[in-house]
């Protein structure tokens, strides 16, 4: 439902409540208020500020041992405070706050809001976003004081693979905006914006990378800096650095906060190196309850994925990225977890310490923004649940204010191929629409002139070229159409519609001869395969399905002249696709199982073909011994495209397949998240080259959709939108003798369960309010059409029935 209603006012509270009545007389109601934002953009005051330059105080560098010289290079973060006075009684307070860095803010001692690393990442230069919390119950009538921690963070720190700091992305020094917006009782207004009224120092932070790791020195501790009592005569006053506001928005997203909490399990320790296991790969940082310690005791920990061959923690494949944090002793118990960091983890080692911690007093903060978790798949092979669940952590770990491939090493980027592989997957396990939506803005961001997207968003570097790669691109396309489809909101489609068309009609332009040969930026093709599909295929294949998904759109839009415009590219994108790279006995490009993936996934095969092209593709998985030969971006797609092509036997036998390189491989190899490459470890090889072996990527978790349509029978027809009418199609294969499978859709809860005894299949499938469904059992010639509510069947796979 849409609010059609008159325009609202800002810094309202609005209560809305829904009634619905059934044709039973039931009736329901739901009902939930929000509030606007407390300043429209002419109410905006203050300026961006941050430490004046020449007024900064010596510091003494930081202790070396154990760090590179690139740690040293770190600037301090910067605190800044104000104090202000309340004449009366408070009735309701705000703070909008964001930053070029990243920040962390205090009032009167206590912290504000449980987000971390905001305000996110975006492409700064096109929109910055704020965020506003209630402080109400933390200001006070009398003296007051706010306090914000600043740090580099994505803005002037260490970002991706640029060995720069500052990367010159942005810009070279931190800069904080707020503004304390806060009602008296009496209906006074009292404003406090960032000025050059505050001031400004450091404290006990001597550095925070968001790649290098935290170093605190707690002998620097300033002591309580955010209470209105603390003395700030040493501070300087801040410098204002301009007061350009307009592109600032206010946050949409749920932010990254911390999850949950694992504690670790003391593994071993070997010259005073103490290292501990989490048990699972996790994107956060560590917390150490520790004891009162001599005055400078440095500790240090060191963040890896895996344990080396000689039980040592294994640091290679993280690059430039240090992961590592330092804490010094102030002579006094202490809880030392950093603040400006993330490190993509399993093991932590810490050394320092004569004796290990008690297992009690490591544990790791994993940290992901905090989005709702919609769907789960438990089935009754053991190793598929633990593939599911190594699908779930990589999903985790990589939603780290954008969609990054991996969050260990020096990259951590929002790659389009990557996301657009997985998302499919990850609009099944998560509602995170606002995530996405709020990145695509990036991602359109980078759209040129002419029409191409970029490989990353945010865009960051001149390394890349003028134009997204095959695969990469369309994912500007598939994304908001997959996020259409699963949950129905038009207003995702329009807001990328224009977008999207200039995507396909910049490659149109590029190559009229309807196969896409130029312009295909860095082409990674089927990236990381082993067997190679050719690039020209991929691409052509890709062009052809974003310009039908473009038809789609024009046609959902209302702009039918436009959708028969885009549906007749698509139809000769086919067509070109089929003469260029189909031969007659079926064969699609080079007959790897990466082009009948694409080929069958995207619909590009005439009916005639599809009998000798099954054959073929069969035929490609038997010539590589029934192993997987596709990469990241094809390996989303081949079980989808074998079961299109009636091969979900076939499927099966690749899910449950457990020697190198499958999927089950790598859950044999103890791995709790997906791996970049089948072969990130092998009993025999060892590790891959550490230039480019990450142990937690979610691209080859692009089966958790097939998990969900097949195993769990969760689909919805070819018209549906938002799961209206659904298709559930369980189809038992392989070994499972059941699965249980649930998504949280916006109508309610889509549920399967199903169990196989003998030859006997029987389904409970629950069917949300509002959908209908049409169930199809394995066995059964036709499908039974059912209303919302829960539902029985059974069929016997030995008798089939008409
Ligand atoms: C990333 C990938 C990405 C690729 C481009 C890698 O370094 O980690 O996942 O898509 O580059 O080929």
């Amino acid at each position: 439902m849409t609010y059609d209603g008159p325009s609202l006012d800002p810094g309202s509270a609005y209560r809305w409540s829904v009634r619905v009545e059934d044709e039973t007389d039931g009736v329901a109601i739901a009902s939930d208020w929000f509030e606007t934002t407390y300043l429209s953009r002419t109410t905006r005051a203050g300026h961006w500020i941050t430490v004046d330059e020449r007024e900064t105080q010596p510091q003494d560098p930081p202790d070396f041992r154990g760090l590179s010289w690139r740690a040293g290079l770190l600037p301090a973060p910067l605190l800044l405070r104000k104090s202000f006075h309340l004449r009366a009684a408070v009735a309701r307070a705000r703070l909008l706050v964001t930053a070029r860095g990243l920040y962390r803010a205090q009032i009167n001692g206590a912290r504000v809001g449980a987000d971390e690393l905001t305000p996110g990442w975006t492409d700064y230069r096109v929109h910055q976003r704020y965020q506003t919390y209630d402080i109400t119950s933390l200001v006070r009538e009398g003296r007051n004081a706010i306090g914000v921690e600043l740090a580099h963070g994505w803005w002037s720190g260490y970002v991706g693979f640029d060995p720069r700091q500052p990367a010159v992305h942005y810009g070279n020094s931190p800069h904080l905006w707020a503004q304390l917006v806060v009602e008296m009782i009496d209906g006074e207004h009292l404003q406090c914006a960032t000025d050059e009224t505050w001031n400004v120092s450091t404290g006990d932070r001597v550095y925070a990378d968001l790649l290098i790791g935290e170093y605190v020195d707690r002998r620097l501790d300033p002591g309580a800096w955010s209470s209105p009592d603390f003395d700030d005569a040493s501070w300087r006053p801040a410098r204002a650095v301009g007061s350009d506001l307009d592109h600032l928005r206010s946050s949409i997203e749920p932010h990254v906060r911390v999850v949950r909490r694992l504690r670790g399990r003391y593994v071993a320790s070997a010259a005073h190196k103490h290292i501990y296991d989490f048990g699972q790969n996790l994107t956060g940082r560590v917390r150490l309850a520790l004891p009162a310690l001599p005055k400078g005791t440095r500790i240090l920990l060191r963040h890896g994925e895996m344990l080396d061959e000689d039980g040592s923690v294994y640091v290679a494949n993280l690059r430039n990225a240090e992961a590592t944090d330092v804490w010094i002793s102030a002579g006094l118990s202490d809880t030392f977890e950093p603040t400006f960091t993330t490190h993509g983890f399993r093991f932590v080692e810490i050394s320092g310490l004569e004796d290990p911690l008690a297992e009690d007093a490591v544990s790791a903060a994993v940290m992901s923004n905090d989005v709702e978790w919609t769907g789960s798949v438990e089935t009754s092979h053991d190793g598929v649940n633990r593939l599911l669940s190594n699908i779930e952590w990589s999903l985790r770990g990589n939603l780290v204010a954008v969609p990054t491939d991996c969050p260990q090493r020096d990259e951590r980027l929002g790659w389009l191929g990557d996301a657009g592989a997985f998302m499919p997957t990850a609009a099944f396990l998560t509602d995170a629409r606002s995530f996405w939506a709020r990145w695509l803005q990036d991602v359109r961001a980078t759209q040129t002139e002419e029409g191409a997207y970029k490989d990353i968003a945010p865009h960051i570097s001149t390394f890349f070229p003028d134009s997204a790669a095959p695969g990469w691109g369309d994912a500007g396309v598939i994304i908001p159409w997959e996020l259409y489809r699963r949950w129905g909101d038009r207003r995702i489609l329009a807001d990328s519609f224009d977008s999207m068309r200039r995507w396909v009609d910049y490659v149109y332009r590029n190559n009229p001869d309807l196969l896409w040969q130029r312009r295909r930026g860095n082409d990674y093709g089927d990236w990381l395969e082993r067997t190679p599909t050719p690039r020209e295929l991929l691409a052509t294949a890709y062009w052809a399905y974003s310009t039908r998904l473009v038809s789609h759109t024009a046609s959902e839009l209302g702009c039918p002249e436009e959708s028969a415009i885009y549906a007749e590219l698509a139809e000769k994108l086919a067509r070109s696709f089929e003469e260029s790279f189909v031969s007659r006995e079926g064969r699609v490009g080079s007959g790897s199982q990466g082009g009948y993936a694409l080929a069958v996934a995207f619909d590009l095969i005439p009916h005639e073909l599809m009998p000798s092209v099954k054959k073929q593709f069969d035929e490609s998985i038997a010539a590589a011994g029934g192993k997987l030969t596709t990469g990241i971006i094809t390996t989303s797609l081949l079980l989808t495209a074998l079961t299109r092509a009636g091969r979900t036997a076939t499927a099966y036998q690749l899910l449950e397949a457990r020697d190198f390189p499958s999927w089950l491989y790598l859950v044999e190899q103890g791995a709790t998240t997906m791996w970049e490459r089948w072969d990130g470890w092998t009993a025999t090889g060892g590790f891959q080259n550490p230039e480019m072996n990450s142990f937690n990527h979610y691209a080859l978790g692009g089966i958790g959709r097939w998990i969900f349509e097949t195993v769990g029978g969760i689909q919805q027809t070819e018209s549906s939108r938002g799961y209206g009418q659904l298709l559930i199609t369980p189809e038992p294969g392989g070994t499972l003798s059941s699965s249980r499978a649930r998504f949280m859709s916006r109508r309610g809860q889509i549920a399967t369960s199903w169990n196989l005894n003998g030859s006997v299949f029987s389904l409970e499938v629950e069917v949300p309010p509002t959908s209908t469904a049409t169930i199809m059992l394995p066995g059964w010639g036709t499908g039974r059409q059912v209303a919302s509510g829960v539902h029985r069947f059974e069929s016997n796979l030995e008798q089939p029935s008409v």
